[in-house]
């Protein structure tokens, strides 16, 4: 039995404990059912063309544990099953797996540390996300779709080396609450409530910077107006928080 117990307080104003008890047999199925769509992300990510078969990697927090789901390191997302995925506790520590887990596992610790919200990680190095990327521009608010499903601006983290602690704390300060951030001289970070939100989270992201790179192109593009932009963010806290 995996027994977990957690302080509440109850409308009264009472502090008390509260015992969830699990079967493990039941813990562990939805681990098993969450390496599936993992599994299945990684073909997504990479039969859509988002990113190379080794580039970027995908992660998803496991409820009510400390601890995360990762891709495996320099492992193509065309090939990797159940079996080469990881359990990264969120002290580092690898808890279950027998490759190395993902070079950029602190950026995703990083996030589930500071978004309690996010479910799932998605790094990709897309391509138009990373024409920005390299040239170190963010995207405002210029076309509708991005500020409902992303928060708005998709802003532009300081550069960082690829695994390093500085690439995750500058990852977290751009995310900010929103679900995309352009990497530096790298890609980009998408974030959701689960796998598939983050994934629409990428292909928006990665939608929304082929617009703007091709708008730029033949002219300037035109920013929403700062109403339209308060009245879609708070879609955005909706949206963000539901399953769907
Ligand atoms: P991993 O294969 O170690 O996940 O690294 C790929 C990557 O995109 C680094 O940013």
């Amino acid at each position: 039995m995996v027994r977990r117990s957690s302080l509440v307080v109850t409308k009264a104003g009472n502090v008390g404990v509260e015992r969830n008890i699990m079967s493990k047999k039941k813990a562990d199925a939805i681990v098993t059912e969450l390496k599936k769509k993992v599994v299945e992300t990684c073909r997504a990510v990479y039969t859509s063309g988002l990113t190379g078969k080794r580039a970027g990697n995908i992660s998803t927090r496991i409820p009510n544990r400390d601890q995360m789901i990762i891709t495996p390191s320099h492992y193509g997302h065309n090939k990797t099953e159940v079996g080469d995925l990881l359990v990264v506790n969120f002290d580092g520590s690898l808890a279950s797996g027998t490759r190395p887990p993902s070079s950029e596992n602190r950026m995703h610790l990083a996030v589930y540390k500071a978004r309690p919200d996010v479910g799932a990680v998605i790094h990709t190095h897309s391509a138009y996300a990373c024409v920005l990327a390299v040239n170190r521009m963010s995207i405002p608010p210029f076309i509708d779709e991005m500020v409902p499903f992303l928060g708005g601006e998709i802003a532009i983290a300081d550069y960082g080396m690829p695994g390093s602690d500085e690439l995750a704390a500058n990852a977290v300060k751009g995310l900010g609450d929103r679900s995309a951030v352009l990497l530096a001289n790298h890609g980009v970070l998408c974030t959701g409530k689960n796998l598939e939100k983050a994934l629409e989270a990428a292909e928006i992201a990665e939608h929304t910077a082929k617009v703007y790179v091709t708008a730029l192109t033949i002219g300037k593009p035109i920013l929403l107006p700062d109403d339209a932009v308060d009245l879609q963010k708070s879609a955005y806290g909706f949206l963000r928080d539901s399953a769907d």
